[in-house]
């Protein structure tokens, strides 16, 4: 009896393409068992074919003429000894498949099949239309918790574009994770603690802070740090000046900490604008200085392990072994670093959240500074001998990215060039508005939709590429309605939108849509690409990578064009909307999933989908 017929109907929790894919592979494996299961040849490579070996050797096929997966042949071949289509052949003559899961070829080594468009699309109509905000959906995560840190700007500096990426793609993971039912906690880790402040505070002191701050507090504050800079360079007295106001910020000093605290709210105010306008949201919201009494017990752990030493009057962890500089514990002064907060912080989050994986999202800069961290908790591990399953090395992960570079300009802080976040969504805002006036000038809510179609298009250039690579911002290359933009999905989603309204009725029961009608090549692509999206939400997760969703929507938007523009046998572009009422169903069927599909994906990457625009 075959087994297929169990699995497609029965086993409603995996999603389609899962279920399509084991189909194939549990149809292969039984064929396979059938042709060499009692060769001798084979005999000690037995789990060659199993379910859960073919299962995993399948791929994408390179083209998609060949069909929708491949499984290879190679090793059989080399094991049996037989040429690759004598091999297929074999295969195929065992395989118990339904016509309606689809149609196996051989093609350049490999077994493909190429599956049923109608038997995919019924399975996914059920999938997708009885639910569509759950479509992608799972409970993978369930009951692991996934801390994810991000953003993280600077008190009394600008938050500026060199911000930008970590806080889109951190947020873009966090909303991810909590789409696959991880439990998540957003971490935003304001740097508010380090020797800058004392800089900050002899400059507001010294040069009329209350005057200079008063109009626009972080122009102000940094125009005051640039200043210092400079000034430091010939009157080093300065420099002196700083470090003790630091260290009688470290001693709880009233005035100092008064000053701080100021610091620390205006900049605030001005962050929390920008979130507003983007639309994330953090679970917590701590700073370095939260860690400023937890970092003794820290030192103090180290220490007792046996991991630290003196270096010029400084504490430090020596890493040279590992190919890494000291990570320095406590200045000669007695002033701790970075790094201290950060080896305090992991102790402090790990005691308190028990995490399966907590994520730093911060740029490649970082990258020394993330291995000495997690090397120096991996020597405390091995120190304290921490059972396995106690350790939290492993579950520590960097995610780096590269720069942005802002139409070609350079950022540097310090010489006061700086390109505001919230200047760079607003003037994203404002070219939106007018694109907007002049397309559809009518438009009902036209600045909400503005405001849309501004902040997706900064965030969708940041999530476009995948992120390692450095960025390439130019303003018309985010904000064109064509191309690979965030307005352009927006775009094609509010399409989609107007298309269902023009429909103007509810779609029949999925039982009695019929999806016969529609084989053709371009809807049959489009059907399974989108019955691959839980599937792309799983990957991105995995490979903390939002551009794998970002290009997958653009692949999908692609498709949809063409099957919007699909053409009959005379050339006759096809339209969705006819008087043929089975075929308009199955076809608003498959424009109502897309449309689902790309909100949902957008969704995740933190851009709103429009119904018009
Ligand atoms: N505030 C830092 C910066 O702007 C980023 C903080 C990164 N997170 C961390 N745990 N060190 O460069």
């Amino acid at each position: 009896m075959s087994t297929m017929t169990k699995s497609i109907s029965e086993n409603t929790e995996a999603t389609t393409f899962a279920r399509f894919q084991s189909e194939f592979a549990e149809a292969v494996s039984g064929a396979l068992q059938k042709a060499y299961g009692e060769s001798s040849a084979v005999a000690l490579e037995a789990e060659l074919l199993s379910f859960e070996h073919v299962v995993s050797q399948i791929e994408r096929p390179k083209k998609s003429e060949f069909g929708d997966l491949a499984f290879p042949l190679f090793p059989y071949v080399k094991l049996v000894k037989k040429a690759p289509k004598a091999v297929f052949d074999d295969i195929k003559s065992g395989m118990e498949l339904s016509a309606e899961v689809g149609e196996v070829t051989f093609a350049g080594g490999y077994l493909n099949i190429k599956l049923s468009s109608h038997g995919v699309a019924q399975a996914l109509a059920k999938e997708v239309l009885s639910a569509p905000q759950r479509f992608g959906q799972s409970t993978i995560g369930a009951g692991k918790r996934v801390l994810v840190e991000f953003s993280s700007p600077n008190i009394a500096k600008p938050f500026g574009i060199g911000h930008l990426r970590t806080t889109v793609i951190g947020a873009s993971l966090n909303r991810i994770f909590g789409f696959l039912g991880y439990d998540t906690t957003s971490i935003n880790y304001l740097g508010d603690w380090g020797t800058q402040f004392g800089k900050m505070i002899v400059a507001y002191q010294k040069w009329d802070g209350e005057n200079a701050l008063k109009e626009n507090a972080i122009k102000g504050a940094l125009a005051l740090y640039v200043r210092f800079h400079k000034e430091e360079e010939t009157d080093p007295s300065l420099s002196e000046a700083a470090r003790l106001a630091f260290k009688k910020l470290e001693d709880g000093d009233a005035e100092m900490v008064k000053l701080w605290e100021m610091f620390k709210d205006v900049s605030w105010a001005e962050f929390k604008r920008v979130y507003d306008i983007l639309g994330i949201d953090f679970d917590l919201i701590t700073g370095e200085s939260f860690l400023n009494d937890k970092m003794d017990s820290a030192i103090a752990r180290l220490e007792a392990a046996g991991l630290t030493s003196e270096s010029r009057g400084a504490l430090v962890v020596d890493l040279e072994e590992f190919n890494l500089p000291p990570c320095l514990l406590r200045k000669q002064d007695g002033a701790t670093l970075y790094a201290t907060r950060d080896i305090a912080g992991l102790m402090y989050r790990w005691e308190t959240y028990h995490f399966q994986e907590s994520l730093y999202v911060v740029g490649s800069a970082q990258a020394d500074h993330f291995k000495q961290v997690f090397k120096v908790i991996e020597l405390l591990e091995d120190a304290e001998k921490t059972a396995p399953d106690e350790r939290m090395t492993g579950k520590v992960k960097h995610i780096p990215f590269g720069w942005v570079k802002f139409e070609d300009q350079a950022l540097k802080t310090r010489a006061g060039h700086v390109i505001y976040l919230d200047d760079v969504l607003q003037k994203a805002i404002a070219l939106a508005e007018e694109k907007i006036r002049e397309k559809n000038s009518e438009l009902p809510e036209l600045e909400k939709v503005a405001n849309r179609i501004g902040v997706g298009a900064i965030v969708f250039s940041q999530l476009s590429v995948r992120k390692q690579k450095d960025v390439n911002f130019t303003w018309e290359g985010a904000l064109s309605f064509e191309g690979e933009t965030g307005p352009y999905l927006q775009y094609t989603h509010a399409r989609l939108s107007s298309l269902l309204r023009k429909y103007g009725r509810e779609l029949p029961d999925v039982a009695s849509l019929d999806f016969g009608v529609l084989e053709d090549s371009v809807t049959h692509q489009l059907v399974v690409t989108l019955s691959r999206f839980p599937s792309v939400v799983e990957l991105a997760a995995k490979e903390y990578e939002p551009f794998l969703i970002s290009s997958y929507l653009l692949e999908l938007t692609s498709l949809f064009n063409s099957f919007y523009q699909r053409r009959d046998d005379d050339g006759r572009i096809v339209k969705i909307l006819s008087d043929d009422v089975a075929l308009t169903d199955a076809l608003m069927a498959v424009v109502s999933m897309t449309k689902t599909t790309i909100a949902s994906g957008l969704d995740l990457l933190g851009v709103e989908a429009p119904e018009e625009m």
